[in-house]
């Protein structure tokens, strides 16, 4: 039962209802905390507020809930969860607009598509590992005098920019609902692949590449497509693209391992790399 206070439609309290965790592997369960209100209250703090009181809604004693959190303002991505089944960022995601929806209160959970360390801290640590990878970073950041430095060309800095805006939060994996799926069947088709019977880097990926196609065509699965040639964008062509898709090979076409239109309206493009350190 929710009591409310007068004259204002906000509730006196709420119940954060959350998917906890002890451990890796372990089973999750439900446990549900009683929060006092508070204007301007964001999910971190009521995470604060939970930790103090350490007693769930039926009385009894219980361990603080974990999360992860750094930068308190939607720049480092830690603090990332499912909110009411949605992913976003814990630190601004404000209580009174989630009251609004439901003046009951709201869900907590962890993301899905990473391990999960404890209750709704998961391990991001394969995205930090993709991106060094690809290296998406600029060389040279900050004021500070450091020479002349090294000469990065306009093509590398138009490249490398845009992937050092990620800020590793997870959501893009998370918003992908086939993410598993096509991580589970690239990993088959890298292991039923064997390197050694290759005369390059290039043929073995191409037989991923292949083995990984034909897996995903096998599930016909309507919303996802592998091998999809689209055209490139105004931005990167200089011209105006024609059509939405085109052959394998045309001038200023690009092709894209795995496509995904979700339900939501959501494309997740899904690209495999087998080059020099691992396949991801
Ligand atoms: S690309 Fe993905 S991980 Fe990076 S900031 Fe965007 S949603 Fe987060
Ligand atoms: S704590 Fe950094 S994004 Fe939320």
């Amino acid at each position: 039962m929710i009591a409310h206070a007068e004259p204002s439609s906000k509730p006196t309290s709420f119940e954060v209802r959350i998917l906890r965790q002890s451990g890796p592997g372990e089973p999750g369960r439900w446990e549900r905390h009683r929060v006092n209100y508070e204007p301007q209250l964001n999910v971190i703090s009521v995470l604060q507020k939970i930790a103090a009181q350490a007693t769930t809604v039926d009385g009894e004693s219980t361990t603080p809930v974990a999360w992860d959190c750094n930068c308190l303002e939607e720049v480092c991505g830690a603090c990332t969860m499912l909110v009411n089944g949605k992913t976003r960022q814990a630190c601004s995601a404000l209580v009174d607009r989630l009251l609004e929806e439901d003046p009951s209160g709201f869900e907590l959970r962890p993301m899905s598509k990473f391990p999960v360390i404890r209750d709704l801290m998961v391990n991001r640590s394969r995205l930090f590992q993709a991106l060094k990878r690809v290296h998406a970073w600029i060389e040279v950041e900050g004021y500070h005098e450091a020479g002349a430095g090294p000469r990065i060309s306009p093509q590398e800095q138009q490249r490398a920019y845009p992937l050092s805006e990620c800020m590793s939060c997870g959501c893009c994996l998370e918003a992908c609902p086939q993410y598993n799926n096509v991580q589970g069947e690239t990993n088959k088709a890298a292991r039923s692949t064997d390197r050694t019977e290759y005369r390059s880097a290039a043929e073995y990926g191409t037989a991923v590449h292949t083995e990984l196609r034909d897996a995903i065509r096998k599930q016909e699965e309507p919303n996802l497509r592998p091998e999809v040639s689209l055209l490139k964008t105004l931005q990167e062509t200089g011209e105006l693209p024609r059509e939405d898709r085109t052959n394998y090979g045309k001038k200023g076409s690009i092709r894209v391992d795995v496509l995904e239109n979700t339900e939501t309206g959501t494309v997740c493009v899904y690209d495999i790399k087998t080059g020099k350190v691992n396949l991801t």
